[in-house]
C-alpha cells in the first residue's frame, strides 16, 4: 500500500483531476415491463418523497408499479435483462442519480418497496444456484488456483492472447457501470464493521479512492482508460449497451453493500476482487500493450497488479481475519458472497467469449465508430501514426449485433 499523500501537488497547488463530463446520466432505455414501469415511476413528473404526508404515499401511479411489480416479479428471469436494469437504476439512487429525477426518490418509499421485491428474486436465485457447503477460508484458497493455461474461460486469458482492439473497447464500455464508480459500492459496510475489519477495509478503500490524489482515483484511472480507447467517459454513458451479465456483476456489489445484514456477503465479494485482481490485471496490462490501446489504458491495469497484490493481503488477514474473530457467525456469509461473485463472473465470461468467439459484439448493440483508428484494418506497426498502432493484429472486424 502506498503511503498517504499530501493533498497538494508538488507546486504546492491543490491537486486537480483532468476534467470529465459533469452532469447526471439519462435515464436508461427499458428493457421490459419491471424496468418500463420503475422508469415510468422515475420519469413522472412528481412524486411522493419521504417528506411527503403519509395520507400521500399512495398515489395512482405508486398502486400501477406495486401492481406491476408484485405480478411481474415472480415470473421474471432473476438474472435477465428486463429485472437486472430495473434494480440497476433503483441502486443507482444511492450514487450519482439520474439526470431530472429529484434526488429525494433516492427514500421514495414505493420505490424501496419495488427494489426489495427485485432484490428477493435476485437473492433468492444466487442462494440456490451458489454451492453453500465451503468455508470462507477453502472459498477463499480456492481463488488462488489460477488455471495452468488457458482453458477457454478466461476473459482475460483471451484478452491477452488474442484480443482485438473492438474487443478490449468493449469490455471497457460493460465495465464501465462498475468502474466508473469503482469501490464506491464497497464503501457502504465500513460503518458495519469494527477494529481490524474496519481499518484493513478503510486502508485498502484509501488507496482506490485515490490516496489523496483526485487525479489516481481509481475510477478517473478507468476514465482515462477509456479516452485512451476512444470512449466516452461520462459516467452511466453506456448504460443502454450493458448486457444483464454486466449489470448483474454490479447489482450484486449494491444488494450487498446496502443491506447491513449481507455485511458478511459484502467482505466475501471484496475479498474475491482483491484475491483475482492482480494476475488478472497483469494479463489486461499486457492486453493494452499488445493492441497498442495507450498508456493510461496499460497504467489502469499495472496500477492494480501492483496494489491488489498488497491488498489481497490486507483483505485476508485484516478484513476477513478480523471480521470473523469478531463475528465468527458470518462465515457462512462471506462464503456466500465469494461464491456469489465467481458465479456471476463466470456467467459474464461465458457471454463475453461466445459473442467474441462468433465476432459478435458481446454488448446490446456496436459500439460507435468514432474513428479511423477505431475502424481501420491494421497496418505495420512500427508506424508512429497512432491510427497503425493495430498493425500486428490480424484484422478489425465490426462486431455483429447479438441482441436486437
Ligand atoms: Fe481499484
Ligand atoms: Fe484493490
Amino acid at each position: 500500500m502506498r503511503p498517504a499523500a499530501p493533498l497538494t501537488t508538488s507546486s504546492g497547488t491543490p491537486s486537480a483531476a483532468p476534467p470529465r463530463p459533469a452532469g447526471r446520466p439519462r435515464l436508461p432505455r427499458p428493457q421490459g415491463k419491471l424496468s418500463t414501469a420503475v422508469l415510468s415511476a422515475l420519469s413522472a413528473p412528481s412524486a411522493p418523497t419521504p417528506h411527503s404526508p403519509l395520507s400521500t404515499l399512495r398515489t395512482p401511479g405508486n398502486d400501477a408499479l406495486l401492481t406491476t411489480t408484485e405480478a411481474e416479479a415472480q415470473h421474471a428471469d432473476p438474472y435477465g435483462a428486463d429485472l437486472q436494469l430495473a434494480l440497476y437504476v433503483l441502486y443507482e439512487l444511492h450514487y450519482q442519480g439520474f439526470d431530472g429525477v429529484d434526488d429525494d426518490r433516492e427514500w421514495d418509499p414505493a420505490l424501496l418497496a419495488v427494489r426489495s421485491a427485485l432484490e428477493k428474486v435476485f437473492l433468492r436465485a444466487l442462494r440456490a444456484d451458489v454451492p453453500s457447503s465451503v468455508g470462507a477460508a477453502e472459498a477463499l484458497d480456492g481463488l488462488l488456483v489460477e488455471p495452468v493455461a488457458d482453458d477457454g474461460t478466461s476473459v482475460s486469458h483471451h484478452l491477452r492472447r488474442e484480443g482485438r482492439l473492438w474487443q478490449l473497447r468493449e469490455y471497457a464500455a460493460l465495465r464501465s457501470p462498475y468502474h466508473l464508480k469503482e469501490a464506491d459500492p464497497h464503501a457502504w459496510v465500513i460503518p458495519r464493521l469494527r477494529g481490524r475489519a474496519k481499518a484493513g477495509m478503510v486502508a485498502v478503500e484509501f488507496d482506490e479512492f485515490g490516496a489523496g490524489r483526485a487525479e489516481d482515483i481509481h475510477a478517473q484511472l478507468f476514465a482515462d482508460l477509456m479516452a485512451d480507447l476512444g470512449l466516452e467517459t461520462a459516467y452511466g454513458h453506456y448504460l443502454d449497451l450493458a448486457p444483464a451479465e454486466a449489470l448483474a456483476t454490479v447489482n450484486l456489489m449494491s444488494l450487498f453493500g446496502l443491506h447491513r445484514s449481507l455485511r458478511g456477503a459484502l467482505v466475501g465479494h471484496f475479498a474475491t476482487v482483491e484475491v483475482t485482481s492482480s494476475p488478472a490485471a497483469r494479463r489486461l496490462a499486457d492486453a493494452m500493450r499488445r493492441t497498442g490501446a495507450g498508456p493510461a489504458a496499460e497504467r489502469f491495469y499495472d496500477e492494480h497488479v501492483e496494489a491488489d497484490a498488497v491488498h489481497e493481503q490486507v483483505v485476508r488477514r485484516e478484513v476477513v481475519e478480523g471480521l470473523l474473530t469478531d463475528e465468527p457467525g458470518l462465515e457462512p456469509d462471506v462464503a456466500f458472497g465469494i461464491g456469489a461473485t465467481v458465479h456471476l463472473e463466470d456467467r459474464l465470461a461465458a457471454h463475453l467469449l461466445d459473442a467474441w468467439r462468433h465476432d459478435r459484439t458481446a454488448l446490446r448493440a456496436p459500439l460507435a465508430v468514432t474513428g479511423r483508428r477505431w475502424s481501420e484494418p491494421p497496418r505495420c506497426r512500427t508506424h508512429e501514426n497512432p491510427d497503425h498502432r493495430d498493425s500486428h493484429l490480424p484484422g478489425i472486424q465490426t462486431p455483429q449485433i447479438s441482441h436486437p
